[in-house]
């Protein structure tokens, strides 16, 4: 899978794509992360991408002929499944969407800054817009970090067991059950005796059983489905 994000904080991205399963997938070629500076295709010499709204009201806008051209440069070379835009009023993120986006070969994110892109932006070009939460972070930057983040782990061959997606969080909308290491006994806490049975069909149950009541719990609504 490749994933182009354009962004005018390419520094904010560097660190969360660069560790641990993301590295190993980026390493393995089995994820491509390219980053993209907006100012590459800013307006004039002094790299302008935002300008004041009209109408009046406090905060920059991000302007379309920078992110017009940006996209359309970038689509000269891939052909994208989805063109993405980073925003709080956009559908909120989850494991099924994470699971959807896996499946795609070309995604394109669109960070906004300031007080959002140029709405015709959004009309003309973005195919799916995605919120993280219903909270306003100060740029889309993190928030494509965790949805590419969310989606990499899926592309198969990148987890080293590649079973194990399937018994995360959330997929089977169920969450997971708890789980425990050495040593069996921690200051007098003990791990539950039925995972020291060897008996693994018990041990199977037994997780089931804790998934179906932490969901019960905590996220009665995914049970609804
Ligand atoms: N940009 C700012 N806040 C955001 C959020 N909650 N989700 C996605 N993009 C954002």
């Amino acid at each position: 899978m490749r994933i182009d994000i354009i962004t005018v904080l390419p520094e904010l991205l560097e660190s969360p794509l660069s560790h641990s399963i993301m590295k190993r997938a980026r390493d393995k070629g089995l994820l491509e992360v390219q980053v993209h500076h907006l100012r590459k295709w800013a307006v004039n010499d002094y790299g302008q991408v935002d300008d004041y709204q009209y109408g009046g009201g406090a905060g920059m806008v991000m302007m379309p002929e920078p992110l017009a051209n940006a996209i359309e440069s970038l689509s000269q070379h891939t052909r994208y499944d989805e063109v993405i835009y980073m925003t709080p009023d956009g559908e909120t993120f989850n494991q099924g969407t994470a699971n959807q986006l896996s499946m795609k070969e070309n995604l394109l994110i669109i960070c906004g800054h300031y007080k959002g892109i140029d709405q015709r932006i959004r009309d003309h070009f973005v195919t799916k817009e995605i919120s993280i939460g219903d909270y306003v972070l100060s740029g889309g930057e993190l928030a494509a970090a965790v949805v590419v983040d969310a989606v990499g782990r899926l592309l198969p061959g990148v987890l080293n067991d590649e079973t194990s997606a399937l018994f995360d969080s959330f997929q089977d909308n169920l969450l997971a059950p708890p789980v425990y290491t050495r040593p069996a006994d921690f200051r007098g806490w003990k791990v539950p005796d039925i995972l020291l049975s060897g008996d693994l069909k018990k041990i199977e149950e037994w997780r089931y059983e804790q998934a179906v009541q932490r969901t019960t719990e905590r996220k009665p609504d995914l049970l609804k489905d």
